[in-house]
């Protein structure tokens, strides 16, 4: 892994580490389970410390439970499923409160074409790096006078130089030898201009590694294009961008179902799946658990445990390679969450 935000957790005295596990909303519960069945099957040597995040109002403010928040703090790594956000009322989401409240500063969402299932693009192989605490997801919206609202997108130096830095050092540790800073500096010219200014000072401390600009609109055309031309490079961008960006790569290799991240900070690490709660299929055993699934493998590299990584993720692309009778609906296929895990765990070697 990147120099920074590096794994600092420790085994049990029976060999195994504990990691938090946050099974999430609607089909968070299935894609759980698949994940637990398989490490079970795999023996990879982790306990699971499952903890409840239902938000909690602390003096009129969303706070986590404070048994979860020791739970991260004490194994210094999660996973997570998905967390269902009410729109327009009600509490902050829960993932931003997350992401504030362990300071989980970069959000790594590699993009990589699956050979074996076929999209209209071959061979997509992009990383984006996401700024993960401020931009437009600061939360500062006013009402102005009636009918007049203000929402103000919060760029500053700190926080943009450690993003950027992490990229660089991630670009290094992945071998892409280029970092691409995507922003609209010319329409925002403060606050994206002083994200991509950062990103010039700080190349000056990585001479090995390439820098370059572009404008968001011209990065969607182009990546939509022909993503291959983005295959040597780290994309790093502020929230917003980085959120939108990285469900236009999914949809490049096959949809949120195959879509997995990493939010990394200096203390702790959470891993989850691009995609939402998909209310719209919870409890029906339709749910691909892959993005969780290959997060869960993005966990197992950060702590070191590449021989379990390899060993699941081949599992996972030798099942969605052998047909649409081992697949998933989202996927063009016909099997439920519970077969496509056990087709899985009977791929393991
Ligand atoms: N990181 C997170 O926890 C996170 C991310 C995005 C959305 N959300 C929340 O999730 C809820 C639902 O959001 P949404 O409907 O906009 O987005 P969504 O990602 O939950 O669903 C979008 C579409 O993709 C499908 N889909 C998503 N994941 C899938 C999977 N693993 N397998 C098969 N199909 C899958 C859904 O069925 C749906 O049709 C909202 O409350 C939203 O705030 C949470």
């Amino acid at each position: 892994m990147a120099s920074i935000a590096k794994f600092t957790g420790t085994k049990n005295k029976d060999g195994k580490y504990t990691v938090t596990l946050i099974e999430g909303d609607g089909i968070g519960i299935e894609i759980s389970k698949s994940v637990k069945d398989i490490y079970a099957a795999a023996e990879v040597p982790i306990k699971w410390e499952p903890v409840d995040v239902t938000p909690q109002l602390v003096n009129g403010k969303t706070t986590l439970p404070q048994e979860a928040v020791d739970s991260v703090f004490k194994n210094k790594v999660a996973l997570k499923g998905p967390l269902a956000t009410p729109i327009g009322k009600g509490h902050v989401s829960m993932n931003l409160t997350l992401r504030r409240t362990f300071n989980l500063f970069a959000n790594v969402r590699p993009c990589k074409s699956i050979v074996g299932y076929k999209t209209p693009y071959d061979n997509v192989d992009t990383v984006l790096i996401r700024e993960n605490t401020e931009g437009e997801y600061s939360g500062i919206e006013h009402t102005i006078v009636p009918g007049v609202v203000q929402s103000i997108k919060l760029i500053t130096k700190p926080a943009s130089e450690r993003v950027i830095k992490y990229a660089f050092e991630y670009a290094r540790h992945v071998n892409k030898p280029k970092i691409l800073v995507v922003h609209k500096a010319s329409i925002m010219k403060l606050s994206d201009g002083l994200f991509v200014n950062t990103a010039k000072e700080v190349a000056k401390d990585y001479p090995d590694v390439s820098l370059d600009f572009e404008l968001i609109d011209n990065t969607c055309l182009k990546l939509t294009t022909d993503p291959t031309q983005y295959s040597d490079v780290v994309m790093v961008m502020p929230n917003l961008y980085g959120d939108i960006m990285s469900d236009l790569s999914s949809g490049l290799i096959g949809g949120l179902g195959l879509t997995p991240s990493g939010n990394m900070g200096n203390n702790v690490s959470i891993f989850e799946a691009v995609h939402g709660s998909a209310p719209d299929i919870a409890g029906m055993n339709l749910a691909n658990p892959t993005a969780l699934l290959l997060s869960s493998v993005m966990m197992l590299r950060h702590m070191s445990l590449d021989f379990y990584a390899d060993k699941i993720e081949k599992a996972i692309l030798q099942t969605i390679a052998s047909g649409p009778e081992n697949r998933t609906k989202d996927l063009r296929g016909q099997a439920g969450t519970d077969e496509f895990t056990k087709k899985i765990i009977a791929n393991l070697e």
